[in-house]
């Protein structure tokens, strides 16, 4: 078997650096003519890097009857069809783990960026506006409860840094989970009436779109606080927008848009909301470690050995 890989969009250039070396890589990004390309690895091509932003739809899947393994950069498989390489009977593989700790990171600092006004104060430093009067005070993490949604690995992690910030943990999830005592709910909704603050940690996709609906942001209310470190799609990010203009939801963490990298220009303008550009993974030890992953997932394929971690 040759070691020939379809990589369909770049990676972190440390891993990009190993991919050339570890493989015969064809770019279909670079590629002159993209079609020209597909139509020329069609025919033998068995396995397919890709990460978040490129991914692989069903119509290139079926472009590829050989196709065998998708070693996919990133933890959430949203823009994968993993549903389309399943019945094509090609392993998709991503790269969980490894990223937890920095995305928890992540979420915990937005929460804390949002609640306590942190960027909101560093502006009003760099402005000058200190000189002039004290910055108004801000709400408190502490007495407060955070409400998870999704209690995966980055769930656990994330509610692990909550109770160290002496705030009381309550889920949500399609299934109650045996293994932890937090309290549990099935309705969204529901968690959100019960929270201070909300965080979104679940798996992107048509599963759970929408899933932090208008209803959910209204429950969490004028002093609730709503964080996403998943995707941009889990929540009604219009809805967002105008809770938050209308005081009706008290503040924004948020990590991942609906379509990204443009940003709704409301947010610009609100000192309860922080930003961030998609960033929970984007250290340089993760982003090698995801590397590692991808680049080992392919080398396991190609040594007819188990997979590393099939999704
Ligand atoms: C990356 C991520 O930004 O792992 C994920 O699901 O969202 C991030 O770690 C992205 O996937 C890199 O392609």
């Amino acid at each position: 078997m040759t070691n020939e890989v379809l990589q369909m969009g770049p990676m972190y250039p440390p891993t990009q650096k190993q991919m050339d070396e570890s493989f015969q890589l064809h770019k279909l990004w670079l590629a002159p003519d993209r079609e020209v390309m597909l139509k020329d690895v069609a025919g033998h091509i068995t396995a397919v890097a890709t990460s978040g932003r490129a991914g692989i739809d069903a119509a290139t899947i079926a472009r590829l009857p050989k196709l065998r393994i998708i070693s996919h950069f990133g933890v959430g498989v949203d823009t994968v069809d993993t549903v389309a390489a399943k019945q094509h009977g090609a392993t998709v593989t991503n790269t969980p783990d490894v990223l937890t700790e920095d995305v928890a990171d992540i979420a915990i600092a937005l929460l804390l960026a949002a609640v306590r006004k942190i960027p909101a104060g560093d502006r009003f430093v760099r402005e000058g506006r200190w000189l002039k009067a004290p910055m108004p005070l801000t709400d408190t993490m502490q007495g407060k409860s955070l409400g998870v949604v999704g209690m995966g690995r980055i769930g656990r992690a994330i509610a692990k840094r909550g109770e160290a910030f002496n705030l009381k943990i309550s889920y949500q999830g399609p299934n109650r989970k045996n293994d932890v005592t937090w309290p549990y709910y099935k309705d969204p909704v529901e968690l959100a009436k019960n929270v201070d603050f909300l965080v979104a940690a679940c798996p992107g996709g048509d599963s759970t779109q929408g899933l932090v609906s208008r209803a959910v942001l209204e429950a969490l209310g004028p002093t609730g606080v709503f964080v996403n470190i998943s995707r941009g799609s889990v929540a009604d990010e219009p809805a967002m927008v105008e809770l938050l203009k209308a005081g009706k939801l008290g503040g924004a963490g948020l990590d991942v848009f609906a379509d990204e990298p443009i940003v709704p220009e409301d947010f610009f303008t609100m000192d309860n909301v922080a930003l961030a550009p998609h960033v929970g993974s984007a250290t340089h030890p993760t982003r090698a470690a995801m590397g590692q992953l991808v680049v080992d997932n392919l080398k396991a394929y190609f040594a007819g050995k188990p997979l590393l971690t099939p999704y």
